[in-house]
C-alpha cells in the first residue's frame, strides 16, 4: 500500500535516534527498493535460543496426472480437513507464479508463521478470528481480503474460520491501476485497516515462529515475547480490504469486461471480485458474460455468497477452474433468462494466472467430474 502509518514509539527519522532501549529491524521488499516498514523491538530480532527443522511439514502441491483441457468445478472442502491453521492447509492450485489453497481452520496456533516464499492474500469466506502480528492484531470477518506482505511474522486466533489463501511467489500485490477513472476508483486506500497496535506486550516468556521457505518448515525459538515493540512506522503491513468497501465499476450501458473488477494485481496474475451491482438498461444489451476462452490466462473462481448469475447449481465456497483454449460463458439456462434480473447478487473472487496452473491431488478428490457437461442440452 502506498499509505504510510505510523504507530508507538519509532525514532526520529529510520535509523536517526532510536527509541531507548530499542532495535531496528527494517522490513522491505524487493530488496531495498519497494515498501517498506521499521520496527522497534524490545530485543535484538537475531535472539534466538533455538533453530531446528521443524517437527511439522506442509503438504507440497503434489500435481494430479489427470490433465487435460475442460471446464473444471470443485466442492468445497470436508469437514474432515480442518485444525489449525498449519495443520488446515490443502493446496488446491499451483504454479511457480502462485499457490491457491483453503483453510478450514477449527483452533487457533500459538506458533507463529512467517512466509519467506510469498505474500499471502487471504479472503474470509466464513467465520470469524484475529490475525496476530507483531505490528498489532486484525479482527476478521467474512468478505475481509487479508494481506500479510512477505517475511511478516503472524499467527491466527480462531475457533472457526474459512479462508481462501493466495500465494503470491514472485511480486508482491499491489492496487490496479485505475487511469481515467481517479485514484480513488475501486476502493479508496484508506478504506484498508491496518492493525491494532498495543506496544510492548509480554504476556508470553517464548514466541516459537515457523518460517516456509521453499515449502519447508524451520522453527526458531525466542526466549521472550516478540510483540515486543515500542512502535512500527511505514509502509509495508498487514491489512484488512472488506468487499464492503470496494466500489465495482458499472455501466448502465455496456457489458464490461471482468478486469474492471481487478481489486489485487501482480504482473503474473490478478485478483477481481464480483460484486453485486445493476445489470445494463437497454433494451437487447447483453446482461451475462459473454462466451470467452481466456486464451492468455487460466481462470478459477471462488464462490462466496448470493445466486452465481451465469451458472447454475453454485453453492457457496466452490471453486471452478476454466483453462485457457476452451470457452466458457453463461449456463443456458442463465442465458434464456437474463432479462427477468435487473441485478446482480454475487460475491466471488477471481483469479486469472497468466501461466497455466496445476491441480493438486487434493483437489482432484473434491472435483464435480461432471461440470463441464453443464452448457449441454439436457
Ligand atoms: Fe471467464
Amino acid at each position: 500500500m502506498k499509505i504510510y502509518k505510523r504507530e508507538g514509539q519509532v525514532a526520529e527519522r529510520p535509523h536517526l535516534n532510536l527509541p531507548h532501549g530499542t532495535y531496528e529491524e527494517e522490513l522491505g521488499l524487493d530488496g531495498f527498493f519497494g515498501p517498506v516498514s521499521h520496527l522497534y523491538h524490545r530485543n535484538a530480532p537475531t535472539g534466538w535460543s533455538n533453530i531446528e527443522k521443524s517437527s511439522f511439514q506442509f503438504p507440497q502441491c503434489v500435481v494430479s496426472e489427470e490433465e487435460f483441457l475442460k471446464p473444471q468445478c470443485y466442492k468445497s472442502i470436508s469437514d474432515k480437513v480442518n485444525g489449525d491453521f498449519f495443520e488446515s492447509w490443502n493446496p488446491l492450485f499451483c504454479n511457480e507464479d502462485l499457490g491457491v489453497s483453503v483453510h478450514k481452520m477449527t483452533k487457533s496456533n500459538p506458533i507463529y508463521f512467517r512466509n519467506s516464499d510469498a505474500s499471502d492474500l487471504f479472503f474470509c469466506h466464513s467465520g470469524s478470528a484475529i490475525l496476530e502480528s507483531s505490528f498489532g492484531s486484525l479482527d476478521v470477518k467474512p468478505g475481509d481480503y487479508i494481506l500479510v506482505p512477505k517475511g511478516v511474522t503472524y499467527r491466527w486466533k480462531t475457533s472457526g474460520t474459512y479462508l481462501l489463501r493466495i500465494e503470491s511467489l514472485k511480486t508482491y500485490y499491489k492496487k490496479p491501476e485505475t487511469g481515467i477513472l481517479g485514484q480513488q476508483a475501486l476502493y479508496h486506500e484508506e478504506a484498508i485497516r491496518s492493525p491494532k497496535f498495543a506496544p510492548g506486550l509480554n504476556t508470553e516468556k517464548e514466541s516459537k515462529v515457523r518460517v516456509q521457505k521453499e515449502g519447508k518448515l524451520t522453527e526458531i525459538t525466542y526466549p521472550f515475547d516478540i510483540r515486543d515493540l515500542s512502535g512500527w512506522c511505514g509502509t509495508l503491513y498487514p491489512f484488512i480490504l472488506s468487499v464492503k468497501d470496494i466500489a465495482p465499476i458499472a455501466s448502465p450501458i455496456a457489458h464490461l469486461p471482468p478486469s474492471v473488477n481487478s481489486t489485487f494485481v501482480t504482473p503474473q496474475f490478478i485478483v477481481c471480485t464480483f460484486l453485486p451491482r445493476p445489470l445494463e438498461e437497454p433494451e437487447g444489451a447483453l446482461k451475462v458474460p459473454f462466451y470467452h476462452s481466456n486464451i492468455d490466462y487460466d481462470e478459477i473462481i471462488f464462490y462466496h455468497e448470493g445466486d452465481f448469475f451465469s451458472r447454475d447449481n453454485m453453492e457457496k465456497a466452490y471453486i471452478t477452474l476454466h483453462p485457457r483454449g476452451v470457452n466458457h460463458g453463461p449456463h443456458p439456462k442463465a442465458l434464456a433468462n437474463q432479462n427477468a434480473k435487473k441485478r446482480t447478487d454475487e460475491i466471488a473472487v477471481m483469479i486469472d494466472s497468466i501461466k497455466p496452473l496445476k491441480v493438486s491431488k487434493i483437489a482432484r478428490d473434491l472435483e464435480i467430474k461432471d461440470y463441464w457437461k453443464s452448457w449441454m442440452k439436457k
